[in-house]
């Protein structure tokens, strides 16, 4: 008799047995409510049927042991052929029609794709969960289990379903020291110290959840890769993780520098057409799959932001493509070639230099040049990630090359899962977008899908970066990215809505009112997003040569990294224009171009992405751009204080531990949009002179700065960039302890304070709130903010309900520095209650 493995603990605790973590994720399992779990005892069998070994058949079969022990209560007899009884019956198509000679002859599967089918016997009734290849009967058992969570009926199912595009990959940007290049959910789960975890636990509960929405690759390393991945010691280490990624359908992929033929191979070149290199990759490839027969393939970034590449020797993308994907070749692998190439040190002075040419300029005339194995991987939009992008012109001017869209899970640009944003409505207004690269339309999905050219592979690539936090990706909000990642990959036909309650459903369950205000929150927090930070085309406006994260609305200016608005006194924007401006318009079909070069067509929301106009110019409302800035940063603002206001009566309603790890995520959000609120808009304010017609920016109703403050100990300093900080100035201490004192003089009542400090990580400073003499409040910075100075990434607000005050109060506040952390005070806001 075969022993069978212990199930993990960690998918027992996904069975609800466990306090809520967020590790489950979406495959929580939670029982079910009485009524559904009832209807689920009548229509599901005591039995499940496994047909075969296979090892993703056998996740499928304890899949659902598991599942259907946590929601429903009954734990499910495993057989290993077709019972007389009724059953849930796994196995491919050829399995199933063995066993049931009498189903439809002619059904016809693609790989991947699964069938559900409901089929009597005499008095038996099977569920019959079958697909073309192994990992399809593991999506089957996913899905089957996705309609029992989300309570349709499985009683009588005829469906089929082929996911979209044969692409579905995550790229992880681990590095093998573990630390994760733009990763916010902690440390790496595969890599620790240069080697591979001895642990891989979490990597395995990573392809499971991977699995479940039907991802089928994963690349393991940065793609700003470390040549030594290559290295022969690497290569049992690499296997581990493909170990632990096989049961459940994903093959692994590792991210691979351009010059490793010189850097480990002992060669004195890297050149693609020498035949030394050609020989070099190929031995390595060989060698890996001898290893990882089933290795999915490569992923490389050349000529990228000091990556070396083929320019070295003159020759072209294709060039350098090609020689590595002719080593994978043999053995069925594919090879990424990212089209994230530009140039980093471009002259901003000249006006007809523009980075969101790079990829169409770049890789446009190779079209026809790439082998079969060859995929581009193309970033949505054309600059990198930016809160607002057009499509990427490249999608709709490739019809001999594969492509695979890159998007971004891990939020890089766009709060860093220390702001919720749901980035699915992003991704779908790409993914619909028609490039009309034919006559008839031609959205990116389906380009990438190669759909419209009919090419051999491509599709959906994202950006994800989770890491061992309990929450995967830093928040357990910004988890709803991964699920919508992977359910578009599948079907990009699903609606945000859908996608978004489905989410919530599954991670927190099936209270109406839950529902509603996580899904309509989720909904809505692209546009918040961007109304606080960059919007009309603006992009992000964060410290783009830093870490990406806080406001600094020139950051992107007078450098060559090319993420430039161009705003100055008289107006804002990029002039993309074909007529005055670098032409990027024209690298779009005609049809597309002719929209966004007349500005009488182009929409809005790209208006300063591709035009360069002024301050006083009309939008289609009717408002003016400047106005419209300050109005979309007040909205934006009060719309995150209204996330915060509709969170907290799901308390309760919610596990205590996500419910207050989700409670202080929106708070800090809410004082982080005020800070961006007030930097962009000051900037702006000093930039055109131009003032808010509702009056609000530069007054600060019950705002006290601290450097007006009394100040014992405390130092003023000027912040840059200047729009970071309330007046420009914050305080800092580098005493022991210091104080700064104000003297209340408004009227007798009930107030809520805003104490705005710096936090930085570099120790944990610590703050006390005296009200005449009474200490109403202390705390001790120690969040892990990404900021390295006192700017707008360090900006937190600290907000004191319910405080009594009276003429003449003294209101003080101490700070106490820790280590590399000043105290550093920025204002107060003192704010009547409403009541
Ligand atoms: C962004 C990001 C880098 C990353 C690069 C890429 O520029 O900031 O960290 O390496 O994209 O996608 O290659």
């Amino acid at each position: 008799m075969r022993l069978t493995p212990f199930v993990p603990l960690a998918l027992l605790a996904a069975a609800g047995l466990h306090a809520e973590t967020g590790r489950a994720a979406w495959l929580r399992y939670a029982a079910l409510g009485d009524g559904s779990a009832r209807q689920y005892r009548e229509t599901i069998p005591a039995v499940v049927a496994r047909l075969g070994d296979a090892a993703p058949l056998e996740s499928a079969r304890r899949e659902l042991v598991l599942g259907i022990r946590g929601m429903v209560g009954r734990t499910l007899r495993v057989d290993s052929h077709v019972p007389t009884e009724s059953a849930i019956v796994l196995g491919t198509l050829g399995a199933i029609r063995q066993a049931f000679p009498q189903l439809d002859a002619a059904a016809n599967l693609e790989p991947d794709g699964y069938w559900l089918k409901t089929q009597r016997a005499g008095a038996a009734r099977y569920t019959i969960v079958t697909a073309a290849n192994d990992r399809g009967v593991l999506y089957g058992a996913f899905a089957l289990l996705r309609k029992i969570a989300l309570g349709d009926p499985v009683g009588d199912l005829d469906e089929k379903q082929s996911p979209f595009a044969p692409v579905r990959w995550i790229n992880q940007w681990d590095n093998l020291d573990g630390s994760i290049e733009r990763g916010y959910g902690g440390r790496s789960i595969f890599w620790e110290d240069g080697h591979v975890r001895a642990d891989l636990t979490r990597a395995g509960e990573y392809a499971r959840l991977l699995a479940s929405l039907g991802i089928n690759g994963c690349s393991i390393d940065n793609v700003n890769a470390d040549p030594r991945i290559l290295a022969s010691d690497f290569i049992p280490q690499v296997a581990r993780i493909a170990a632990a990624f096989r049961p459940w359908g994903i093959q692994v992929a590792l991210a691979v520098d351009f010059g490793s033929p010189q850097t480990i191979g002992g060669l004195d070149t890297f050149d693609p057409l020498d035949a030394r290199v050609a020989a070099w990759w190929k031995s390595a490839v060989d060698r890996l799959y001898r290893a990882i027969p089933d290795l999915g393939g490569f992923v490389l970034k050349a000529d990228s932001e000091g990556r070396v590449g083929p320019s070295a020797y003159g020759r072209t993308h294709a060039d350098a493509a090609n020689v590595v994907a002719r080593a994978l070749q043999p053995h069925g692998g594919l090879l990424f070639y990212r089209g994230f190439v530009y140039d980093h040190h471009m002259d901003w002075r000249n006006p007809k230099n523009d980075r969101a040419r790079a990829a169409y300029d770049n890789f446009k005339e190779l079209d026809g040049k790439f082998d079969d194995n060859v995929v581009i991987q193309i970033k949505h939009g054309p600059i990198d990630f930016q809160v607002r992008e057009p499509a990427s012109p490249l999608f709709g001017a490739l019809e001999k090359t594969n492509q695979a869209v890159e998007l971004q899970i891990t939020q890089e640009y766009m709060g860093q899962a220390r702001h919720t944003v749901f980035l699915v409505p992003m991704w779908k207004e790409t993914l619909d977008f028609d490039m009309h690269a034919k006559d008839t339309p031609t959205p990116v999905k389906a380009l990438v899908a190669g759909k419209v050219f009919l090419r051999p592979a491509g599709g959906f690539v994202g950006v994800a970066n989770v890491g061992l936090d309990d929450d995967w990706a830093g928040n357990h909000l910004s988890m709803a990215n991964l699920y919508g990642f992977g359910r578009l990959a599948w079907d990009p036909d699903l609606s945000a809505r859908r996608l978004a309650e489905e989410w919530t459903r599954l991670s927190f369950g099936d209270d109406p009112k839950v529902l509603e205000t996580v899904a309509g929150m989720q909904l809505s927090s692209w546009r918040t997003y961007e109304n606080y930070t960059g919007p009309l085309g603006l992009q992000t406006l964060t410290d783009i040569t830093g870490d990406h994260y806080g406001v600094a609305v020139e950051a992107s200016e007078r450098n060559g990294w090319g993420q430039w608005h161009n705003a100055d006194e008289k107006g804002a924007g990029m002039d993309r224009t074909v007529a005055t401006g670098t032409g990027f318009i024209g690298q779009y079909h005609p049809a597309v171009a002719d929209v966004y070069e007349s500005l009488a067509t182009c929409p809005d929301d790209l208006l300063l992405f591709l035009h360069h106009v002024p301050y006083t110019y009309k939008l289609r409302s009717g408002q003016t751009v400047i106005q419209y800035i300050y109005d979309s940063h007040y909205d934006g603002a009060d719309a995150v204080t209204g996330y915060v206001d509709a969170w907290k009566p799901l308390k309760g309603r919610v596990d205590d531990r996500r419910y207050g790890e989700v409670l202080a995520q929106l708070e800090y959000q809410a004082g982080q949009a005020h800070v961006w609120r007030d930097a962009v808009t000051m900037w702006f304010l000093r930039a055109s002179g131009i003032h808010d017609a509702k009056g609000r920016v530069g007054h600060y109703p019950g705002r006290f700065e601290a450097e007006s403050m009394a100040l014992e100990g405390y130092t003023v300093m000027d912040v840059v960039p200047w729009e970071a900080a309330s007046g420009g100035k914050a305080v800092v201490c580098a005493a022991a302890q210091c104080a700064a004192t104000l003297r209340f003089d408004g009227a007798s009542g009930w107030y809520t304070l805003h104490v705005q400090s710096f936090d930085l990580p570099a120790g944990v400073s610590r703050f006390r709130v005296l009200v005449a003499n009474q200490v109403v409040d202390e705390w001790a910075a120690a969040d892990h903010f990404p900021a390295r100075k006192i700017d707008g990434s360090a900006s937190v607000r600290r907000v004191i309900p319910g405080i009594a005050l009276r003429p003449g109060d003294e209101i003080r506040i101490e700070g106490v520095p820790d280590g590399g952390d000043p105290a550093a005070l920025d204002y107060v806001e003192i704010l009547p209650d409403a009541r």
